[in-house]
């Protein structure tokens, strides 16, 4: 059988971390691209990477390059190109640049690998979903953007840090874009079934919410650079539900149009995901306080896509 093939733009620090999970996780062959510049950087570390092989067991060619002719055909690609934020800043404050990045990033993948299922995981990453979907020209089943995976498995951990519980046994839903304001949804947390209200009080379950919502800005502070081991680890999630066609539920930056009523804008929402992309949409139900939530969220997220369709009106 053929291996698949998963190609991530940018090998820095996420882009980098996403070709250790897949491999290890035998996943596919994994080429990894960034600048010229930085060909030397991404040859060593696949050459570092591809020797960890034999002692973690994982059969996968492994290729560091600066030519997208070495991604050609891939199944899956992960953007990673681009800006991470430094601490003091947003992740709007990284559009200028990073628009630019995305935008002739996503017109390689299209040309190199147009049968792809692109996942978006440069920020502010619901704005550069749209920019991909747009200078890719792909359907919108084939593009997406990580963001809900790890925003989910933060909360997930502060919650089974409050009830000292394994984190195994904690399942929950976020909703909303990928921004301080996401929506983490404390009616859908459950801890092996039991709803999260009855184990922890309502303060403790807010502040949970809370850290979640400024978990990649807490890590920004501590480190001087945004987070990657858990990224990556979401990303390699999704692009595992992908290549083995698993129709995982994973809450997953996606187009939406009737669906919560958005109005064709990518954002967080629970998806099947299995080797078409974005099999299926899932719609539940909110209380008013969550619609809200999820509206103030989606206004952010609109509100960056005009940025998007103001500096290149031909993304419009
Ligand atoms: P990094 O600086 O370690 O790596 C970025 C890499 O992109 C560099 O190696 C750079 O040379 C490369 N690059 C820049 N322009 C490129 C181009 N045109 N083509 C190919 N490669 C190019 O940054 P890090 O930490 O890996 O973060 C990458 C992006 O992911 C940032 O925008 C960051 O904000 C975002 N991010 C998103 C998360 C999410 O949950 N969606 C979580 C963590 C980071
Ligand atoms: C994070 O949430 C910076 O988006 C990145 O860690």
């Amino acid at each position: 059988m053929r291996r698949a093939k998963i190609s991530i733009i940018g090998g820095g620090n996420v882009g980098a971390s996403c070709a250790l999970w897949a491999a290890t996780k035998e996943l596919g062959d994994i080429v990894v691209l960034d600048i010229p510049e930085a060909e030397g950087m991404v040859k060593g570390k696949m050459l570092d990477l591809a020797q960890c092989g034999p002692i973690e067991r994982f059969d996968a060619r492994m290729t560091g390059t600066k030519d997208y002719a070495d991604t050609a055909g891939s199944d899956v690609v992960v953007v990673t190109a681009g800006l991470p934020r430094k601490p003091g800043m947003s992740r709007d404050d990284l559009i200028q640049t990073n628009v630019k990045i995305v935008r002739s990033v996503a017109a390689q993948v299209a040309k190199h690998s147009p049968e792809a299922v692109m996942i978006v995981v440069s920020n502010p990453l619901d704005a550069m979903v749209y920019t991909a979907w747009k200078a890719s020209g792909f359907p919108t089943s084939r593009i997406l953007g990580q963001a809900g995976a790890l925003d989910v498995a933060r909360f997930r951990t502060f919650i089974a840090w409050e009830i000292g519980c394994s984190i195994e046994d904690v399942s929950a839903l976020l909703l909303g874009g990928h921004g301080d304001d996401m929506v983490p949804l404390p009616r859908y947390t459950s801890v092996h079934g039991i709803p999260v209200s009855q184990l922890l009080t309502r303060e403790t379950i807010d502040a949970c919410v809370e850290r979640a919502k400024v978990g990649g800005g807490e890590i920004v502070k501590l480190m001087g650079t945004s987070a990657y081991y858990a990224p990556a680890s979401g990303t390699i999630q999704m692009v595992e539900a992908i290549v083995r066609d698993k129709k995982r539920i994973i809450p997953c930056a996606a187009y939406c149009d009737r669906q919560y009523a958005i109005g064709g804008y990518f954002v967080g929402v629970p998806c099947v995901l299995g080797t078409g992309g974005v099999e299926k949409v899932i719609e539940i139900q909110m209380d008013a306080d969550e619609q809200r939530l999820m509206a103030e969220s989606v206004s952010h997220v609109k509100d960056l896509v005009k940025v998007v369709r103001e500096m290149f009106p031909d993304l419009a």
